[in-house]
């Protein structure tokens, strides 16, 4: 199996805080691979990191399929390679519309010039219907097709997470970077959760997940990585990082994960 994404002995400091401390790992090609961790672990810092708000202290980053490194390039230029990530803290467009929160994800992607945007050229609004179009499909594909014109930040916690991920994936990635995507939902909204990141896994994309509800973790992973305190201290399929005395140790003290 190829690999994608290919992280290779990152290192984030803060001041005299290390939230990465030499962090390797691989996203290989359809796979759905969860990050796990206590709080502070350094999880989303590893997202942060990979599409570029945060420059690492240390270590590099690539692309592997492309023959890239990312990790010195801004965010707009990783999202272009075709990483594209949701946020732990929810961040639709206030005031807009479901599909127009899709359509500024989508535009984000073209390579209009501005020119083009501000003659509304020919060109422009050929552009312009088959973006249309693609976001509406994408709501479709996310079940929020019936919601296109209602404020996105008056959905229900559940359908604003999935409308967050529509607007990831008019990027059209090869790589989605879901921090959370279940926080805050009950148990059906995590069901179908699951049932939309596999089909999104299915369209080909590579998916790396950081969640903290433990069952959706080991239902959809294939493998997973656990970080404490800014290193990787197990990895593996779901089954054998259970069962790993350094993350039971980690977790002990966690409440009910
Ligand atoms: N911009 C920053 N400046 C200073 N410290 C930071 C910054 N971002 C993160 N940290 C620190 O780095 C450590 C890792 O934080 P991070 O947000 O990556 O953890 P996490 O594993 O995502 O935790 P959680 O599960 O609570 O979301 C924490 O100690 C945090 O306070
Ligand atoms: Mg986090």
């Amino acid at each position: 199996m190829a690999a994608v994404l290919e992280v290779n002995n990152i290192s984030k400091k803060f001041g005299g805080l290390t939230a990465l401390n030499d962090v390797s790992l691989l996203l290989n090609e359809g796979e759905i691979l969860s990050v796990i961790g206590p709080n502070g672990a350094g999880k989303t810092t590893l997202f942060n990191c990979i599409t570029g708000i945060y420059r690492p202290s240390a270590g590099m980053i690539s692309l592997s399929g492309k023959g890239v490194r990312i990790d010195s390039l801004p965010p707009h230029r990783i999202a272009r390679f075709g990483i594209a990530r949701t946020f732990q803290n929810i961040r639709l467009f206030a005031n807009m519309s479901v599909l127009d929160n899709v359509l500024c994800g989508a535009f984000s992607k073209t390579r209009e010039s501005i020119v083009d945007i501000a003659f509304r050229t020919r060109k422009n609004k050929a552009a312009e219907t088959a973006i249309n179009e693609r976001a509406r499909e994408l709501l479709n594909f996310v079940d929020l097709s019936d919601k296109l014109y209602i404020n996105g930040c008056s959905l229900s916690y559940g359908d604003q997470r999935r409308l967050e991920i529509a607007r990831a994936l008019a990027l059209e990635p090869d790589v989605l970077l879901l921090d959370e995507p279940a926080a805050g939902m009950n148990a059906s909204e995590t069901n179908s959760l699951a049932v939309l990141i596999r089909k999104i896994r299915d369209n080909g994309a590579a998916l790396l997940i950081i969640e903290h509800d433990m069952r959706f973790v080991m239902e959809i992973s294939d493998r997973i990585v656990v970080l404490n305190y800014g290193k990787k201290i197990s990895e593996g399929a779901p089954e054998v990082v259970r069962k790993d005395k350094k993350v039971i140790d980690a977790y002990l003290g966690e409440g009910d994960q």
